[in-house]
């Protein structure tokens, strides 16, 4: 169902231009890390990118409505450094979302009985707690020139919950079954 009230829907927008450019952004830093010899930190941003393309996708979706155009103003982390600064990057846009941008735009959808925005935000808030704590696990690897400890990296196709090493059998944020994570 689409957004009915303006302040949720600018939330929504800003949220799916700041999901869309941390999609793009992780992508790049992955790269940076696997050229950089840590092909685990490589995956871990590219899973995680791809959880952030879930949340835009979702974000998208509660939009709705008829085609239209729209200027989107949302916060992006930006620079291309050696990857223990780009995790800085990324553990600095996670923080934000999680202390502040999440918890206000949650507050306002809850205020405007925005059920579906209210759903949007929540399942992005949650995973980006998971994704500020792994980000900052990889920095304290590569720190000491490691790469980070992981086989595989999990990501749930519905709420981009994030999970190492082995899916559970059902997803601890909006119950998605264990067959339907995605793993990289
Ligand atoms: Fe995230
Ligand atoms: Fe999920």
């Amino acid at each position: 169902m689409a957004v009915k009230n303006a302040m949720t829907s600018d939330f929504l927008h800003s949220a799916y231009g700041g999901e869309s450019m941390a999609h793009m952004r992780y992508l790049t830093w992955g790269a940076v890390a696997e050229k950089e010899g840590f092909p685990n930190i490589g995956k871990l941003f590219e899973a995680i990118s791809f959880a952030e393309r879930v949340h835009a996708n979702n974000h998208f979706k509660e939009i709705g409505g008829a085609t239209s155009d729209a200027t989107v103003t949302a916060g992006a982390v930006f620079g291309m450094g050696k990857t223990v600064d780009n995790l800085q990057g990324a553990i600095n846009g996670e923080l934000h979302e999680v202390e502040q941008m999440y918890p206000v735009y949650l507050n306002a959808a809850e205020f405007q009985a925005e059920q579906g925005a209210k759903r949007s935000f929540h399942f992005a808030l949650e995973a980006e707690k998971i994704h500020a704590d792994l980000f900052a696990q990889a920095q304290n690897a590569a720190k000491e020139g490691k790469d980070m400890e992981l086989k595989s990296v999990y990501i749930c196709p519905v709420c981009g919950h994030t999970v190492l090493d082995g899916a559970p059998d059902n997803c601890p944020v909006c119950g998605a079954k264990k067959e339907m994570y995605k793993k990289f």
